[in-house]
Parts: C-alpha cells; structure tokens; sequence
C-alpha cells in the first residue's frame, strides 16, 4: 500500500502538530509503503522572499527526523529534488479546469485574508496532484483542510485517465477522525497565528514560561478542581497512560495544590517526553551533511519510481523523449 505525504517547512514545531499530524505519519512507516516529502514548493507560494525558506526546510528535516521519521523505514526526500514533479505539474494543468480551482476554499480563504493572488497560490492544488499522482500513491494522509485538494486530484486523474486510459492511480484521502484538536494556551486550537503554541524544541527556561501562562480558572488552591475544563489537564492527558490520567484526576478533585503545581507537572512531561527527540535534534544539527546526504537518498529512491511513470505520461500526452 503506497501512503504519501507533504509536509510544509513552517518554522517552529509546536505540540498540536506532534499529536496533530507527525506522530500519525510516524506510526504509519510501521505498517505502510510510506512515502513523504517537505513540501518546499509550495511553501514557496507564501514565502517572504528572504533566506527564511531555505532555513526552515533543512530546519524542517532535522526536526521531522528528530522527532522519528526514520530514512530506514519510509523514503523521505525534499519535494524540490525530484524535478519530474514539475514536468508533471505542467502536463496535469493542461487537463484542470479553471473552474475546479476557483473553487478551492484554501484560495479563496487565502485572497479573503488579504494575501496577494499569484499563480502558484492558484494553481496550488495542480503541484499537489503532481505530488501524489507521479508515485502512484493510493493513501493520503491529510488534515481536514487538505481534502478538498485529494478530490481536486481525483478529479484531474480521472480527466485524465478519461482520455489516456488508465494510466493515473486514483488516490484516496486519510484524515484521522480520532486525532483530537490540541489546545494552545487560551483553550482555543493551539496554532500559529493565534500564538498560542508551546513549542517542541524549546528551552527549558522558556517551556517554564510558556506553560505558566496556560489559563485556568480561580478555584482556590484548598478546593477540588474541575480537571474537565482544565486546559493543564488537556495537555498532560496527551503524555500519560491510562493510569497516570486516572492518578492526576485524582489529585484534581482532592483539592490543596494550585495551579501552578499542576503546569509544572506539565512542564516535566513535556520536557522529558521529548528528551530523546530533543538530543538526536542537537546531533542533526551539528551533522547537517548527514541530513543532506538522506534526502539526498531519499530523492534518488522517489527518482527511481517518477522517473519511470514521467515518461509512461510523457509518451501517452505526445511529448517526445
Ligand atoms: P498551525 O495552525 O500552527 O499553522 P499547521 O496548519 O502548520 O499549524 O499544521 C500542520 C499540521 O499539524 C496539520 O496536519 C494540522 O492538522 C496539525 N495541527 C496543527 N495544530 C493542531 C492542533 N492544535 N491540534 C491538532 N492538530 C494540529
Ligand atoms: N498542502 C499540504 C499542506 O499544506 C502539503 C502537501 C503538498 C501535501 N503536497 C502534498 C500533502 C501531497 C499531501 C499530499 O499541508
């Protein structure tokens, strides 16, 4: 079973995209053929313009191998290193209709929040398709708002297999229902632009002060507290077993500890759930050859597959090799 994903160089990690997203694709190079890539393309399309970009992808790897994408298990590459996808972004754009993408809620969100169209914004989805269509992936894992572009892919593929035969495997999209919303700080989605994150790879000093600013409620330290509602509660559920969840209700409804012991339980959780992924981040960081070298690796392994289906497509659409 070919399972593919992208995955955006966007800066700093936070724990929403750990429980999110990153422990979902990790779990899945146990049990599938799975394919996954840093989709630095199309994070080009809301680029500022700087080094930034450059910066956060190979940021973005050593983070993605740190916390356990494993080259061994699963073919990892950067998106930008296997040129065929390009060739095939072209070739599908000649079977999308102008219609299929104006319809696409992440552009129209995108051009209501004031981001300047361009055309890569637009034709987004079409690189998308290239993506999941050049490996002839069968699975897309994804986020709620990622499924509008696998049926956008479906769409062309089937345009296109209309025409050609069947040529293009029709994907289908994965989106983990028991994934739950992590909250941030304020109880509202933890995520970056509410900046309302606490993030993986932080320092100690500052996962101190970013849990401190959790919001409770004032139930005074004597009284019983109300682990349901409790946004310290939320988050330590995500780092305990069944019976370090039951232990810690426990100790809510008994009352006579405040708040802030409970955040810095949390704060050790967190600190040492990501002690091992913390140190092999300091190891790519001072090897960032060796990181080079797997996507390297991994590019040449994606190479071999698309390269093949590239020109089985060039050949049916009439492109001479
Ligand atoms: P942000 O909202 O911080 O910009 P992204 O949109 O870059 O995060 O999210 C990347 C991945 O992490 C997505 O698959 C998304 O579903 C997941 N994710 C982000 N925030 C959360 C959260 N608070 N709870 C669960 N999953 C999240
Ligand atoms: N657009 C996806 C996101 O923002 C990333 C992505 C690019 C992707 N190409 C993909 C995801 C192909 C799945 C399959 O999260």
């Amino acid at each position: 079973m070919r399972v593919l994903t992208g995955l955006q160089p966007s800066g700093a990690l936070h724990i929403g995209n750990y429980f999110g997203s990153i422990r979902q694709v990790k779990m899945l190079q146990d049990s599938s053929d799975l394919f996954i890539f840093i989709a630095n393309y199309h994070a080009l399309t809301s680029s500022k313009n700087d080094n930034s970009l450059k910066a956060n992808t190979l940021d973005a790897a050593i983070n993605f191998l740190s916390l356990g994408i494993d080259p061994d298990k699963s073919t990892f590459w950067l998106q930008s290193d296997v040129k065929e996808v390009l060739e095939l972004y072209w070739i599908l754009s000649s079977f999308t209709p102008m219609g299929l993408l104006e319809r696409a809620h992440s552009y129209k969100d995108k051009i209501a929040r004031g981001i300047a169209a361009n055309h890569a914004l637009f034709s987004y989805p079409v690189l998308m398709a290239a993506d999941i269509l050049l490996y002839d992936s069968q699975i897309v894992p994804v986020g709620k708002d990622q499924i509008q572009h696998v049926e956008i892919t479906r769409d062309i593929a089937i345009k296109f297999n209309n025409v050609f035969g069947d040529i293009l495997t029709i994907p289908e999209f994965k989106v983990d229902e028991d994934v739950a919303t992590v909250p941030g700080l304020d109880g509202a989605k933890m995520s970056k632009s509410y900046g309302n994150t606490i993030d993986i790879f932080c320092t100690q000093k500052e996962l101190k002060k970013t849990t401190g600013k959790i919001v409770t409620d004032s139930t005074p330290l004597q009284e019983a507290k109300d682990y349901e509602n409790c946004n310290v509660f939320a988050l330590a559920k995500l780092f305990l077993d069944e019976n370090g969840i039951e232990e810690l209700k426990q100790r809510y409804k008994k009352g006579g500890v405040g708040y802030g012991h409970f955040k810095m339980y949390l704060k050790e959780l967190i600190w040492d759930y990501f002690e091992p992924a913390r140190e092999k981040r300091e190891y790519f960081l001072n090897h960032t050859d060796e990181v080079r070298d797997i996507l390297h690796d991994g590019a040449k392994k994606a190479r071999f597959i698309a390269s093949k289906k590239i020109e089985i497509i060039k050949e049916k659409v009439g492109i001479l090799c």
